[in-house]
């Protein structure tokens, strides 16, 4: 059984609610979505805002930052951490450049192939770059997914992960995929919040297992020992 009203929820919430006027939304340019998607994948988006316009502003196009020297690309990247990201980040600009001059491709399987982009980085550079009817599945959403429907057992597990890539894929929408796309990354971060949920403001409360429960403490379940 699938919610046919979740995506539609989630949607309008994000519509009145949502983060509006990031930077990284100003553009449907892959090469952007791909920079703000990879530094959004381990820091918050507070964080990344001066270091994404400061990387632009150096490295306008994927064929700058191809060009850079490593240690430019390092340069721009540091504070912000998890380096392994960066020198991926010039991995890939360097085999976009070279195999497919200089534009990222819409095929999510081709963007997987690259260094640093995984299932749910490859989705959400189609989604809003092209529109492209994919699903995210990053720790936040997996948080919410978690909670709402109420799955325990650990979500880095195979077993758990592949189930909500299956829910995942039968929850979305036909229409307002970027609507929908950023509504899940703005509830998990904003609302479905690991500690302290805010589900007294949450448009997913009525349908929300957690919360009808008292579990929103002991969900997800955390990494067994
Ligand atoms: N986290 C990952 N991707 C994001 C995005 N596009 N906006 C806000 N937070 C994010
Ligand atoms: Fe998360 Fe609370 Fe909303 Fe459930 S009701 S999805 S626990 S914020």
């Amino acid at each position: 059984f699938v919610d046919p009203d979740f995506s539609a929820t989630v949607i309008r919430w994000q519509k009145q609610h949502g983060r509006h006027g990031l930077p990284w939304q100003q553009s449907r340019d892959a090469y952007r979505v791909w920079l703000s998607e990879i530094m959004l994948q381990q820091t918050q988006v507070s964080a990344v805002i001066p270091y994404y316009q400061k990387f632009l502003q150096s490295f306008p196009t994927v064929s700058d930052l191809a060009a850079a020297p490593a240690e430019a690309v390092m340069a721009h990247w540091s504070g912000l951490g998890y380096y392994t990201r960066a020198r991926n980040l010039h991995q890939c600009a360097k085999q976009v450049v070279e195999k497919y001059q200089g534009q990222f491709p819409a095929d999510q399987t081709l963007l997987e192939q690259l260094p640093g982009i995984g299932r749910s980085t490859a989705a959400a550079i189609t989604a809003f770059s092209y529109g492209t009817v994919a699903a995210i599945l990053d720790g936040n959403v997996k948080r919410v997914f978690a909670r709402v429907f109420g799955i325990a057992g650990y979500p880095g597990s195979k077993v758990i992960e592949d189930s909500m890539w299956q829910r995942a894929l039968a929850l979305l929408p036909d229409e307002g995929i970027e609507s929908y796309t950023q509504g899940l990354m703005d509830l998990g971060a904003t609302l479905c919040t690991r500690s302290s949920p805010a589900c007294g403001r949450c448009p997913l409360q009525a349908r929300c297992v957690a919360f009808a429960e008292g579990r929103t403490a002991e969900l997800p379940t955390r990494k067994p020992k």
